[in-house]
């Protein structure tokens, strides 16, 4: 059975201060979550993650947005995966597109940041999902299909079994533009199938998000689609009250 995620990608939003805050509210909506037999976290800048995760009641999911492929070493401005467990992270979002767009983030180098974390035991969330014009083309599998074959190449079934895929059509982050729910649950559909030729029955127990203009008016819907295991979200995670809705509607 593959429990619902519910993860806050926050971006380069808040300071030391504003995380702390919305941490101060972790134990109430993680109380929440549990009775509605779901996980939650949050992914904030590297920054806040030491402050965060010391204020995260146990359960409670502390990500990083990146992390680099190294152990450690000259490698100016980055942090690894050693370094994340160190102070109490779980997870790091993996390729997410604006990584892929803005920093050159290829699958290939998302499949070793993968396999660096899931070395510490870490849970990568590796993100794939298709521009406008690729899903105007009609070409969306096709596409998310090389990239989950790249994200997982040379995994056991054990450790892909570990990695959760985010799933988030470019057109529709940030842009209040949301797949519709067909749409989503035919891509995710879709990438199991790729994960199963990979994998075998291994790709039963692989969770798959759905990201994208998740709000709370929407997530309820998503979450009734047979394959959508949870969501990435943004902009809706971002205060204390959304993200109690949030929760909510995930757990209907
Ligand atoms: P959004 O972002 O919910 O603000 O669209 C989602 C994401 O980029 O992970």
């Amino acid at each position: 059975m593959r429990k619902i995620l519910l993860l806050g990608n926050w971006k380069m939003n808040k300071t030391p201060l504003e995380a702390g805050e919305f941490m101060s509210e972790a134990k109430d909506l993680l109380e929440l979550a549990d009775q509605g037999g779901i996980e939650i976290g949050v992914a904030p800048t590297f920054l806040c993650l030491a402050n965060v995760s010391e204020l995260a009641p146990e359960g409670f999911l502390v990500s990083s947005q990146n992390v680099n492929e190294h152990d450690h070493g000259a490698y100016t401005g980055e942090v690894s995966a050693p370094m994340l467990k160190s102070v109490g992270v779980g997870a790091a979002i993996i390729g997410h597109s604006e990584r892929r767009e803005y920093n050159g983030e290829t699958s290939a180098c998302c499949n070793l940041k993968i396999k660096a974390l899931l070395k510490e035991g870490l849970v990568p969330v590796y993100c794939c999902g298709e521009s406008l014009a690729t899903f105007e083309e009609g070409k969306t599998l096709e596409f998310v299909s090389k990239q989950i074959e790249e994200g997982f190449a040379g995994l056991s079934k054990e450790e892909a079994a570990k990695v959760v895929v985010a799933y988030e059509p470019i057109w529709a982050i940030g842009t209040g533009k949301s797949a519709t729910k067909e749409i989503a649950q035919d891509t995710i559909k879709g990438i199991r199938e790729v994960l199963r030729g990979l994998f075998g029955e291994t790709a039963e127990e692989i969770r798959i998000l759905y990201g994208g203009s998740v709000k709370p008016e929407n997530i309820a819907s998503y979450m009734a689609c047979p394959d959508i295991d949870g969501a990435l979200v943004g902009g809706a995670s971002l205060t204390t009250s959304s993200f109690r809705e949030l929760i909510k509607g995930a757990s209907l």
